[in-house]
């Protein structure tokens, strides 16, 4: 009986767990809010308007911001301060390029 019961527990907590998971893993915005919290806002800040050399992401449609981000990954896009950005669009999937710039549309001026 006792067996029986911890292995459900058990199940519930996978479950639980394998939920959460999904519904970020299908929340590309709030994929991207974490992404960019964590490796982005530093330079652009938390609300997407930039400082000094470090340009705005708070003007950008998703379209707009996902070619942007990808050109950097790909080479096709930047200006004289790119160097800097690359690093962190380097080894990106499409995927989370796509998170990114969902979450970059929602930050509005
Ligand atoms: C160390 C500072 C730094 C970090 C961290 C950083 N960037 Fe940048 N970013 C820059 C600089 C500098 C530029 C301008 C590069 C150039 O000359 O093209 C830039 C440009 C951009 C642009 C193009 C803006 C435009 O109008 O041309 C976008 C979009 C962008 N970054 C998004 C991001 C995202 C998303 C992340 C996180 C994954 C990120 N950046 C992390 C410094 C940074």
């Amino acid at each position: 009986m006792k067996k029986a019961a911890v292995g459900l527990a058990g199940l519930t907590a996978l479950y639980t767990l394998s939920l959460t998971g999904l519904a970020i893993a299908q929340d590309p915005v709030a994929e991207g809010k974490k992404m960019y919290e964590q490796e982005c806002a530093s330079c652009h800040m938390a609300n997407g308007a930039g400082s000094g050399i470090y340009p705005a992401v708070n003007n950008l449609s998703k379209e707009k911001g996902l070619e942007m981000l990808k050109g950097y990954r790909d080479g096709t896009y930047g200006g004289s301060m790119k160097s800097v950005m690359v690093p962190f669009v380097k080894g990106k999937t499409d995927q989370q390029l796509e998170a990114l710039a969902a979450y970059m549309a929602t930050l509005k001026k």
